[in-house]
């Protein structure tokens, strides 16, 4: 049996093998937090079942199937299908706007039947406020002004009587959770605080703005072709949250509220003062547009 393992931002292994029936991928477990990786394949089982079902989202959508999951020496680990596809990276590099284009008409559905699947509710608040304290214990303090998470329980106290979509999200939907084949195949599932589609449009708006799969990409050839595309994506993603904005009746604030927690997300595991600047810059930007609008009300 041969093997090639890679180590992932969460410190999780991701090793491809090859057996007699093929190659496939095994998630293993190397941190303490054998739950995250647990629960992630108990979603990624959940959103193949699901995506199965829908008559037309199985057409757009793939997710690998997990074929097992196993516990030695308390370390989990689950064996899935491995998919051959195109990151976004090579879709930039290689091919039009237009392929583009239909990939954003498929996030467009997906994200319509997460809405369609949810139901208002005020459950995010305690589960926010926990999240947001959390962070504030563990993200250092003398390389991000932890101040701003003071700012924004403030503003999460001013808006706790909104009604909000509960439901079904991915949890990390950005592109470098994405591989392209004649579908998209979503994987990297997470389970987060609070289950709402609000958090996958939080992850494409922390895609666009920071350029997130080009940022932790590595060997770049043509970057002047990726920045293009990204100007085209951010105005096709932009117009889809729009779209959805004004079909569900989306509150705009709090999906700022989950964009910035899912960029102060990111700082316990990057090291890059580069990146860290940058989600600094947007954090503060963002705080002030989510206080502005809360002030207008
Ligand atoms: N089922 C699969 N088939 C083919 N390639 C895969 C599959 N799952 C993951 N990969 C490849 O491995 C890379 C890393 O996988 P994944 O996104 O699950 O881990 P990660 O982001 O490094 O980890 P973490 O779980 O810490 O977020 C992906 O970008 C993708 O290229
Ligand atoms: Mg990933």
């Amino acid at each position: 049996m041969k093997e090639n393992a890679s180590l992932s931002k969460s410190g999780d292994k991701i090793f491809f093998k090859i057996n007699s029936k093929g190659i496939y991928v095994q998630k293993k477990q190397t941190s303490h937090n054998g739950l995250r990786l647990r629960a992630q394949a108990d979603k990624q089982k959940i959103f193949d079942e699901l995506i199965r079902k829908d008559k037309s989202l199985r057409h757009l959508f793939h997710v690998p199937t997990i074929r097992s999951t196993s516990t030695i020496k308390k370390s989990f680990s689950f064996d899935m299908e491995y998919c051959h596809g195109d990151s976004v990276i090579d879709l930039f590099e290689k091919r039009g706007v237009n392929k583009i284009q239909r990939i954003c008409d498929s996030i467009f559905y997906y994200l319509d039947w997460e809405f369609s699947h949810s139901k208002l509710s005020n459950d995010w608040y305690a589960p926010t406020i926990r999240k947001v304290e959390e962070l504030k214990m563990q993200i250092d303090s003398n390389i991000f002004d932890i101040s701003s998470l003071d700012t924004l329980i403030d503003l999460l106290v001013l808006n706790k009587n909104i009604n909000i979509h509960e439901g079904l999200c991915h949890g990390d939907l950005t592109f470098s959770n994405m591989l392209f084949t004649d579908k998209v195949v979503l994987f990297d599932f997470l389970p987060v605080y609070f289950e709402t589609p609000y958090q996958d449009i939080a992850k494409l708006l922390q895609e666009v703005e920071l350029k997130w799969t080009y940022l932790i990409a590595n060997n770049i050839k043509d970057r002047a072709k990726i920045k293009i595309a990204y100007v085209f994506l951010k105005k096709q993603i932009n117009e889809i949250i729009k779209e959805l904005v004004k079909r569900y009746k989306i509150n705009y604030t709090m999906v700022l509220i989950f964009y910035t927690i899912a960029i102060i997300r990111i700082l316990p595991y990057v090291d890059s003062s580069d990146i860290i600047a940058l989600i600094d810059e947007e954090n503060k930007k963002t705080i002030q547009k989510i206080y502005e609008a809360t002030n207008a009300k």
